[in-house]
């Protein structure tokens, strides 16, 4: 930069260097003060339950140490469990010290428990809601025509319990009458298509579309919303993000633990409904997706929805060549003996759920045609680790003779957790007398640079709900696109039962199939036991 412009700088006659940057790019972000944080009521449906205990209270209680919590706020729990505000204060402290230890801090928990309120009840039945309106009232919040338009109510309950509870919302007028309120709304959001459309109509008869905040707690990493950031901000990766440079992208969401408890949940949902339809189908949605024209919820949600409308629908054919399911037998993990799937509590000993994935997904449009983006998930692999790795094609001649014989393809890597890591693999010249090529890669690590971890995904959406801000969270119809993805996958296994199941030992890396089906297509598999 020429001297002359920066002594310019430094002597204030123009404004900063930030100022011509932004002269030169349209600036699309949201302006930040429109999402201010205003006073707020979150009513928590389910406020005993385990999502509250284990993750929403003591994210909310990180938040308050964080001072991220505006101090006009206040927290209702409802649940059926008879409490007063004392017991219910009491039993919040007990979850933050159980589930946050390394935050808990005596006082001030006590003085963040002094925001907490509690109402007990059916959530089915009237009484409870004849006593929320004038609760709300009662609170003692000091702006209160401000805390009425930011009340939120947090549905997490059983899916079966959410359409009698919002329908008695609407009943009760708590909705979009008396308050302004919005409603979050756990996954998963139906069964298939068809009961998310349900759902989402009965939702949207109560709230307008811009109320309801559908959780995808995946969106709320760091490392998932990086990947936008990453593609955006980053002008050397534009040209090659495509099918012309890219050859095939493998996502793995692995897990070590299994049902943990939940085998009555899991019994009904199964590996397709519990990830692929929604966390896995989000995770392809950010690494296709084109670039919206602006950062504005709908400008984003807009995009994702055209991605979802590209993915090849699956024919029978196709299913049963592309797409492996498998289930857990007994086996170890970490040297520890593990029972399998179908000896879990409240899991049918013949039971035909699915708790591995491995399929092939096409998205079949300009930018992506042909280009295979493989996917696996499972309950009990070896280890539990997501990452998406975007392996780009060879270069068109091996004009480094014999060393380049072991050339390996380009590739990114994008480790969305525990390792929340980007690496870029390349070839280089392996030192020594001989022209070999080894293979290396160049890795950002978010821990290392930023010093710090990144924060609880629930952190993040509590915080965007408050704020108002819709763009990590699913629209109605992004959601039925999602299902009608998978559908035909799910119809097609139910109706035709497994005969091997359960198919791979706890600890391996899921059927050897998996594997198989991508030596069959000439591609390395990132994960597989030695055959
Ligand atoms: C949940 C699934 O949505 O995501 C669980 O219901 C799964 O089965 C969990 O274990 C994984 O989330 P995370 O953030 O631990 O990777």
């Amino acid at each position: 930069m020429e001297r002359s412009f920066l002594m310019e700088i430094r002597n204030k006659k123009i404004k900063s260097i930030d100022y011509y940057v932004n002269q030169r790019l349209k600036l699309c972000d949201l302006p930040v003060y429109k999402l201010d944080m205003s006073s707020f009521l979150l009513v928590i449906f389910g406020g005993t339950g385990d999502l509250s205990q284990r993750k929403l209270i003591p994210a909310l209680y990180h938040l308050f140490l964080e001072k991220e919590l505006i101090k006009e706020f206040s927290i209702m729990g409802l649940g059926q469990t008879k409490m007063t505000d004392k017991e219910y204060r009491e039993f919040c402290r007990k979850a933050i010290q159980k589930y946050n230890p390394e935050n808990y801090n005596k006082s001030s928990c006590e003085s963040f428990l002094e925001h907490f309120y509690y109402i007990p009840g059916n959530l089915i039945e009237n009484e409870i809601y004849q006593k929320i309106k004038p609760k709300i009232f009662q609170l003692t919040i000091p702006n209160k025509k401000e805390a009425k338009s930011n009340i939120i109510y947090y549905l997490a309950i059983p899916p079966k319990v959410v359409i009698p509870v919002v329908e008695q919302l609407n009943r009760f007028d708590l909705c979009k009458g008396t308050f302004r309120s919005k409603v979050i709304v756990e996954k998963p959001f139906g069964r298939d298509r068809k009961t998310a459309r349900k759902l989402n109509k009965l939702v949207l008869k109560a709230f307008e579309e811009e109320q309801v905040y559908r959780i995808d707690h995946y969106l709320g990493k760091d490392t998932v919303q990086n990947i936008f950031f990453f593609r955006l901000s980053n002008t050397i990766f534009e040209p090659l993000w495509n099918r012309n440079y890219i050859s095939q992208v493998q996502i793995t969401v692995a897990e070590d633990i299994g049902i943990e408890g939940r085998g009555k949940f899991y019994e009904q949902t199964g590996v397709v409904r519990d990830m692929v339809q929604n966390h896995v189908m989000q995770l392809i949605a950010l690494i296709a997706i084109e670039p919206p024209v602006g950062f504005e919820p709908d400008y984003v949600r807009d995009e994702k929805v055209k991605v979802f409308h590209a993915i090849r629908m699956m024919d029978e054919k196709y299913i049963e060549n592309y797409m492996i399911r498998g289930q857990y037998g007994p086996g170890k993990i970490k040297n520890h003996s593990i029972a399998g799937y179908r000896q879990e509590e409240y899991v049918s000993p013949d039971s035909n759920t699915p708790t591995f994935f491995f399929g092939k997904f096409y998205i079949d449009n300009w930018r992506w045609a042909n280009v295979p983006f493989y996917v696996r998930t499972g309950k009990r692999l070896p280890k539990t680790l997501t990452e998406i790795y975007i392996q780009f094609k060879f270069p068109p001649l091996q004009l480094l003779g014999q060393g380049a014989q072991k050339m390996e393809p380009n590739a990114i890597r994008i480790g969305i957790q525990p390792d929340e890591e980007i690496a870029l693999h390349l070839n280089v010249k392996q030192p020594g007398i001989n022209n070999q090529l080894g293979w290396v890669q160049m890795l950002f690590n978010y821990e290392e640079t930023f010093k710090k971890k990144q924060p609880p995904a629930y952190e993040r959406l509590i915080m965007d709900c408050i704020k108002g801000d819709l763009t990590l969270f699913a629209r109605q119809d992004g959601v039925e696109a999602m299902w009608s993805i998978v559908d035909p996958i799910i119809q097609w296994w139910e109706s035709h039962p497994p005969k091997d199941f359960p198919n791979y030992p706890a600890g391996t890396w899921g059927p050897p199939e998996a594997a198989l089906l991508l030596e069959r297509e000439g591609q390395k598999c990132r994960y597989k036991d030695i055959l």
